[in-house]
């Protein structure tokens, strides 16, 4: 079977029976990651560019470790000690590092559309690592994955995305993914934080009560708030949005039912997030970070042709 897509430049341009494919690829490439040799020849001869021009932790060395299990060729860009920070033009970077005979980009960028720009321009399969505010697509598809495998599927389930809604790539991508699989889906947090016409354009439900939200989900997805993304005091101060919005075991334990905690990363413990809900046995967020590998693994696989 094969991807309706030569790119992975969003969950918007996916279909049910993609987003079912990379599931059920990642599953298996989870399995080999549970072996003594985690490594399989599958993208032997392919080389693989992780071009970043925006910090990560976490999507870096997933993707960079998901090629090395797959027995790809890496390397990897860092837009501070490039040609880029003397002022080189994305195109340009893209087009000689090409020039090189690499066959793959991975691509993260604090403009939204980037690697949409750069698929119109070059040849090579193109695979979107968080662009701007617009998507984050194998995010969406690892928290998926980890709802997938704690809820026993998706179909139905619900799930909070609870937080700065408005700077999010990942709740984007998470909406879209969410709906093509049947979930239902509420986004909650402070009306300055959720944009305006989401619920037309989007079709998911919102909330400003925390509460309310905690005791409809299944599943809650808290977000970070992105800081460097705001250019206008959009809350009064942190521990305020902590006391309104953050979530703490003493509320997690006035709910009626057990929740499932997810959270993207990086975490502003003490903000969105106390800290004993982020390490509690609620919490699954390390698992989401594990099996990034493994769905990374299947995107690229899947993209590079050679299944
Ligand atoms: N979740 C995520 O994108 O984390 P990084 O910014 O560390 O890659």
């Amino acid at each position: 079977m094969q991807l309706s897509t030569r790119h992975l430049l969003g969950i918007k341009d996916l279909n049910k029976e993609d987003i079912s494919l990379i599931l059920s690829t990642a599953a298996q490439f989870k399995e080999v990651l549970q072996r003594p040799v985690k490594k399989v020849p599958s993208l032997r001869d392919v080389t693989i560019v992780n071009l970043f021009y925006e910090n990560s932790t976490r999507t870096r060395f997933s993707f960079e470790l998901a090629e090395k299990r797959l027995s790809a060729d890496t390397i990897n860009f860092a837009a501070s000690s490039s040609s880029a920070a003397k002022g080189e033009t994305l195109l340009d970077t893209v087009q000689n590092i090409l020039s090189m005979k690499v066959d793959m980009v991975v691509m993260r960028h604090s403009a939204s559309g980037a690697p949409h720009f750069l698929a119109q321009h070059i040849p090579a399969a193109i695979i979107n690592a968080g662009d701007g505010i617009n998507e984050h697509p194998t995010q969406a598809l690892l928290d998926a994955f980890s709802i997938q495998e704690k809820m026993r599927g998706l179909e139905g389930v619900k799930v909070a995305i609870i937080g700065d809604i408005m700077h999010s790539r990942v709740a984007q991508s998470n909406i879209y993914l969410l709906h093509k699989m049947g979930a239902k889906v509420t986004v909650c947090g402070p009306p300055t934080l959720i944009p305006k016409y989401i619920q037309q354009a989007l079709g998911v439900q919102v909330s400003y009560n925390l509460q309310e939200t905690l005791e409809w989900c299944d599943v809650a997805n808290v977000l970070r708030i992105q800081l460097e993304r705001q250019n206008q005091v959009l809350f009064s101060s942190l521990r305020e949005y902590n006391i309104a919005y953050g979530i703490s075991k003493k509320l997690l334990d006035s709910l009626q039912k057990e929740i499932v905690i997810m959270h993207p990363g990086p975490i502003n413990r003490g903000v969105e997030l106390d800290s004993d809900v982020a390490d509690s046995k609620q919490s699954i967020i390390l698992q989401q970070v594990e099996n990034g590998v493994a769905v990374r693994m299947a995107v690229l696989y899947l993209l590079s042709g050679k299944n």
